[in-house]
C-alpha cells in the first residue's frame, strides 16, 4: 500500500456537515415557500451524478468553460505568476490539469489547493493528480467556499480559481459578501479567476437543467435521499418530480421539486413534521446567468480590478481573470 501524496485539511468534518444540515434543513423547510440550499445536492452519490450531467449534450457550461480554459490558459498563468493555485468547489478536478500545465510551464508554481465538501470524491480526485504532478505539493481541504479564512495560507502569489458557475449558486446579496470575503483575504499580487454561466436563448438554458436522460431530475430528487440517511427523514423520493425554470426578474434558473400528491414527512433528527400539498413546490438550487457587464459591476463592488474577460464574444461562457484594488 502506497501512503497518500496529498495532505487532506479538514475543516468541515462529519459532524460539522450534519449540524450545518440540520441548521439548514430546519430553517428551509420550516419556511414558506420550501427550500433549501443547494450544496447539500453534493454527498458523493450526488457529486458523482453531476460529473455525469457535465457529460450530457444538453448541458453546455462544461464543455464551453473548458474550451476557454484550454485557449486562454497560458494567459491566465503568465498573468497571474502563481505559486499557489488555490481551487474553490473543485469537485473532480476535472478542468483543474488545463490550468496546471499552464502553471507549473510558467516555472513558478509549487502548490495546489482544491476545496470542496465532498470528501470522498476530492480525495480521489486530489490523489490522482498527485500522481500526475509529482513535484506539486496537493492540499485536499475539505470545506465549503463560504468560508475562506485561512485558506489562502500558503506562499503567494495566489490564484484562487472559482469555475463552472458556481457563483450562480447564490444570491445577489451572498455573491457580494463572497466576492468581499475573498477580497480581503488575499493580497494585490493575487488574482482571481471565476467561471460564469452567461445569459442566452432561454430554450437553450432550460434544456441543460431538463435533460432528455432525466440526470438532472436524479440529481435533484437525490437530495431528498440525503435528507432521509442523514436526518433520519422519510421522503418518498419518487412522490417528487423535478421542476426547471428560468425566473426572468432574477435572470437565474431554479429547480425545485414539486410533490405529485400530498406528503406527510416526519424527520426524526429534527423531530419537525412536514406537509406537502398535492403539486406544492420547493426550491432547491438557484443557478445565476450573467451579463459581461453585470459580472464586471459585481466584482467592482467587491474590491477586484478586471484584468481579462474571456469569452464574451462567444456568448456562452465567461472567464473573469480579476485582483484586488489593493
Ligand atoms: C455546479 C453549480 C455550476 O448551477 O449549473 C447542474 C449545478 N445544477 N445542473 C449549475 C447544476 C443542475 C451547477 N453548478
Amino acid at each position: 500500500m502506497s501512503t497518500s501524496p496529498v495532505t487532506v485539511d479538514v475543516r468541515l468534518d462529519r459532524d460539522a456537515l450534519r449540524l450545518a444540515l440540520e441548521r439548514d434543513a430546519r430553517a428551509g423547510l420550516l419556511a414558506t415557500p420550501k427550500t433549501l440550499a443547494s450544496v447539500w445536492f453534493y454527498d458523493d452519490v450526488g457529486s458523482d451524478l453531476f460529473d455525469q450531467i457535465t457529460r450530457l449534450d444538453e448541458y453546455y457550461p462544461t464543455r464551453a468553460e473548458r474550451a476557454l480554459l484550454v485557449e486562454h490558459a497560458d494567459e491566465i498563468a503568465v498573468a497571474s505568476k502563481a505559486v499557489t493555485l488555490v481551487e474553490l468547489g473543485a469537485g473532480t478536478c476535472s478542468k483543474t490539469p488545463i490550468l496546471l500545465d499552464a502553471l507549473v510551464a510558467t516555472g513558478a508554481l509549487r502548490h495546489y489547493v482544491a476545496v470542496d465538501v465532498a470528501e470522498a470524491t476530492l480525495v480521489e480526485a486530489t490523489n490522482s493528480l498527485a500522481k500526475s504532478y509529482p513535484d506539486l505539493d496537493v492540499t485536499a481541504t475539505v470545506g465549503d467556499f463560504l468560508h475562506l479564512d485561512g485558506l489562502f495560507a500558503h506562499e503567494g502569489p495566489v490564484l484562487v480559481a472559482f469555475l463552472g458557475g458556481t457563483i450562480g449558486n447564490l444570491e445577489p446579496a451572498a455573491r457580494h459578501k463572497f466576492f468581499a470575503d475573498l477580497d480581503a483575504q488575499l493580497a494585490h499580487a493575487d488574482s482571481f479567476l471565476l467561471g460564469c454561466d452567461l445569459v442566452k436563448d432561454r430554450e437553450r438554458l432550460l434544456r441543460a437543467y431538463d435533460d432528455r436522460a432525466g440526470v438532472t431530475a436524479a440529481f435533484n430528487r437525490n437530495v431528498l435521499g440525503v435528507l432521509n440517511r442523514e436526518l433520519g427523514a422519510n421522503f418518498d423520493v419518487g412522490a417528487f418530480e423535478h421542476v426547471a425554470l428560468f425566473d426572468e426578474d432574477h435572470q437565474w434558473i431554479e429547480m425545485r421539486l414539486r410533490a405529485t400528491s400530498p406528503q406527510h414527512v416526519t424527520i426524526t433528527q429534527l423531530g419537525i413534521e412536514l406537509t406537502f400539498e398535492q403539486g406544492e413546490e420547493m426550491r432547491t438550487e438557484i443557478s445565476a446567468k450573467f451579463t459581461p457587464e453585470g459580472i464586471a459591476g459585481e466584482l467592482d463592488l467587491g474590491g477586484f480590478v478586471m484584468d481579462h474577460q474571456l469569452g464574451a464574444e462567444h456568448g456562452e461562457f465567461l472567464l473573469t481573470l480579476a485582483h484586488p484594488y489593493c
